[in-house]
């Protein structure tokens, strides 16, 4: 159980916090005691505000994970307080078109930020997570798990993460570093706006989900916030679906 001090004293890269998921799990490790630095390319102004209500601190980062040396500057200023305990890979896009239409850019784009970031975020932290037994947590997406039309970049991108996930968690369990992934389904964020207003892709998605509602934040990240404790210390290279078991039924 995830209490007021399971992360007290400890450094934690968020990508991804100026909104959604990301904020949600800054939530979460500032109001669990945490140090959370939090990289994004967007203004953070809400979840600077959100998290001031907490224990712990939340200081923001602006990051474009695709650039090396905005990564780079992350980790240095995670250095600065200590250490690296956990690093969260959240940021990520989605981009949509048929296979005939779907422009290099658009693919590029996709793998850019959602695989090849987390690769060299991770990259430039492990040697300060090998120096804390610390975990990562990666978040993939349902789409890694099951086909979709009109997803191919997002699908293989988040397919992988979790290849990487699984690679990473076997190579660095020697040294005492987990590495897992959590595949959310859908959830209520800026990224799913678009589609609230389309009472019928609404309907699709409750009659598919077998707890018929659609996901929060604060659902994802309860469970990243398990993987990253020692609540999970003998769990590493494994996929958890946050998805109301939709990817599990017909
Ligand atoms: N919302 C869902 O239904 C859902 C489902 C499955 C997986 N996911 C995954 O969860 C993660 C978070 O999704 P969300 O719904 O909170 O999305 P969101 O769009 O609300 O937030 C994504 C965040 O990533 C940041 N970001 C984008 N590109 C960046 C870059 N180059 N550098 C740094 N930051 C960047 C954005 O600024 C934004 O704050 C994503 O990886 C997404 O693929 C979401």
């Amino acid at each position: 159980m995830i209490t007021g001090d399971t992360f007290n004293e400890q450094t934690i890269i968020v990508t991804g916090t100026a909104q959604g998921i990301g904020k949600a799990c800054a939530e979460l490790f500032t109001d669990s005691g945490a140090t959370v630095i939090g990289a994004d390319i967007r203004d953070q102004s809400e979840t600077v505000s959100a998290c001031s209500a907490y224990s712990g601190t939340f200081q923001p980062v602006t990051t474009d994970i695709t650039e090396q040396s905005d990564v780079d500057a992350v980790v240095e200023r995670a250095k600065e307080e200590g250490g690296i305990d956990v690093v969260v890979n959240v940021a990520g896009v989605v981009t949509r078109s048929s296979i005939e239409a779907y422009a290099d850019a658009d693919w590029d784009n996709s793998l850019a930020i959602n695989l090849t970031g987390p690769f060299r975020l991770i990259r430039a932290a492990v040697s300060e997570l090998k120096a804390t037994n610390g975990t990562v947590v990666n978040i993939s997406s349902i789409y890694g798990h099951i086909g979709r039309d009109d997803r191919s970049s997002y699908a293989s991108s988040k397919a992988g993460l979790d290849g990487l996930t699984r690679a990473l968690a076997a190579e660095l369990g020697p040294d005492g570093v987990r590495v897992n992934s959590v595949s959310p389904g859908f959830i209520e964020t800026p990224m799913t706006e678009p589609y609230m207003d389309d009472d019928s892709v609404i309907a699709d998605f409750l009659e598919q989900t077998p707890l018929r509602r659609l996901g929060k934040p604060s659902d994802v990240a309860s469970v990243v916030g398990f993987l990253a404790s020692d609540a999970s210390a003998y769990v590493t290279g494994e996929t958890i679906l946050v998805d109301g078991g939709r990817a599990k039924s017909e």
